[in-house]
This record gives structure tokens, sequence and C-alpha cells, in this order.
């Protein structure tokens, strides 16, 4: 099947500091690099790492043909990427421990037409999975939409907005989101995270893993974690739910999806980037053996 992903595309600008700015605070970065990002971009680029078909809906500006191009050598299909005004961008901040800020300005991002997500809609098959998240605009008019053509509808609640997410609800049959964004969601919408209608939740907890309710099953898991000495994590939550929707997609079990998708996550936590840097499924076979199948 496709996954066709509504997502942002971003030019990265990653700054290593000594420590993440306090108010008022000016400092002197120690490292700087550029690269391809945006959440949208990373989860396509690791759901097509992940041996998914991808179809990115998007939007960069006339400087984003090079994210476009980018993109297409990843293996994600750019047919329904179009042109904007601006390329989005992102300011990320690393500490010396991983930890990152980051400052986004959205861009073309926030420009997708109902019209092109009509058109790129237009070539889904019953089955196939609508996925998003938050940096981009037309959320909930996709999902609906892909609800009444009898697509799947996965959502990453990154970055968490009230609105957005109330509006996208009634249309989403699973849902993954950090422990942040999960608080955020229960304070937002008044409502415990397990009373929500949806086929699957999943909570990633960093280095503490990842929480799943199964809402069809009625069953509670726990995930764990890799243990690793992480450099940047920088996209690795955008690497697992790319991992993870590509396995859903390929017919793995959530068990299986989610191994992938640690895995992939355990090795990008080890690197330094986002889009660039997301391993592909040999990557992760040399570094932890054969694959679930
Ligand atoms: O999740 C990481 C991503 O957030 C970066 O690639 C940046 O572009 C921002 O969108």
């Amino acid at each position: 099947m496709t996954i066709y992903n509504l997502g942002s595309i971003n030019y990265d600008y990653f700054y290593h500091l000594p420590n993440l700015l306090r108010a008022g605070e000016t400092l002197a970065a120690h490292e700087y690099r550029r690269g391809m990002g945006g959440k949208g971009a990373n989860m396509s680029v690791a759901a097509s790492r992940g041996a998914a078909r991808v179809m990115h809906i998007g939007l960069v500006g006339k400087d984003g043909l090079w994210a476009k191009n980018k993109l297409l050598e990843y293996g994600v299909d750019t047919r329904h990427i179009a042109s904007g005004s601006t390329t989005g961008h992102a300011v990320i901040m690393i500490d010396p421990f991983g930890e990152n800020s980051i400052v986004i300005h959205p861009g073309a991002n926030r420009e997708i037409t109902k019209d092109q997500i009509g058109s790129a809609l237009r070539e889904a098959s019953a089955g196939d999975i609508l996925l998003m998240q938050n940096e981009t605009n037309q959320q909930a008019y996709t999902a609906k939409l892909a609800k009444e053509l009898g697509l799947k509808v996965i959502y990453a609640a990154a970055p968490f907005e009230a609105k957005s997410v109330a509006d996208i609800l009634p249309y989403i049959d699973i849902l993954v989101l950090n422990e942040i964004e999960a608080e955020q969601l229960e304070s937002s919408s008044g409502q415990n995270l397990q009373s929500l209608r949806l086929e699957h939740i999943f909570v990633t907890l960093g280095s503490r893993g990842c929480k799943h309710f199964d809402k069809l099953k009625d069953k509670t898991a726990h995930f764990d974690a890799i243990p690793v000495e992480a450099v940047d994590t920088t996209g690795a939550g955008d690497t697992f739910t790319g991992y993870l929707v590509a396995g859903l997609d390929r017919g793995l079990s959530v068990e299986q999806s989610v191994l992938l998708a640690t895995r992939a996550s355990a090795i990008m936590v080890q690197r330094h980037g986002t889009s660039d840097v997301i391993p592909d499924l040999k990557d992760i076979e040399d570094e932890f053996g054969p694959q679930p199948t």
C-alpha cells in the first residue's frame, strides 16, 4: 500500500552549543551544519528507508528544489510537492547531552491548498495510509477526506497545538505522541488518553521506551528502548514514527513494527543531523541482526 504523508519540509540549521540558550543569553556555536529536515520530511525518509512506498504531499519555495531532489534521492515520491513562497526552515540548538531546542519558520509548509490535497488523494485507494503531523496546514480537511476514501489516518501530534489536535481527533485511527504531548492533550481535552476513541495510541518515552495502548484489544504494553549513548536526539521521534508506520503498512505486527522503530531511533540518536542521516534497513541489520519478519 502507499503512505500519503502530508508533511513539512525544512532547511535545518544546526548549532552545537555549550548549553541551550537562556533568556537574554548570547552564545557562540562551536559547530554548525545544515541539512534537510522538517518533521514531515523526516517521517517520509524514515518510512521510505523502512521499505514503504511513500508519497509526500507538501510545499517548498522556489529556493527548495534541492529538498525535493533529496527526497526523491531518498526514495520518496515527490510528484505532489508543489512550489510556494519560501521553503520552511528550522534553527536547531543542540547541547552536549544531545538535547535540543528548535525554532521553526513554517514558510511554504503552511500554504498547502485543498486542491493540492485533492489531487494527491485522488490517487489513493482504500487501505492506504494518511500520515500527518502539525507543521503544515490543512490537516483536518485532509484527515476528513482520507477517512471518506477509506484510508487509515495516523497522526503524530507534534508540535502540539491544542486546537489542531482537537479538530483532527475525530478522524484519527492511530495517534503517536511523546509524554509531554500526551500530558498537553489530556489537559487541553479534559480527557484521559485511554478514553480517546482510537485504534492505537503510542506514547514515546525517550530513553525509557514506548507505551502502547491497543484500544481494539483493550491492552496496554510497554516496550523498552535500546540503551545507547545519545549525541543528538533531533529527528529521533520522527524516525520512530516513520519506521513504525512503514512496519504497520508492510503488514508487520505492532510488536515487530515497534521493534524496528526502536532500533532505527537508537541508531538515529547516535548520529548528528535529521533527514540526511536516518538509517536504512541495512544499517539496522548490521547493528542489530536480522529484521523482524
Ligand atoms: O523533529 C525534528 C524536526 O523538527 C527538524 O528536522 C526540524 O525541521 C523541525 O521540524
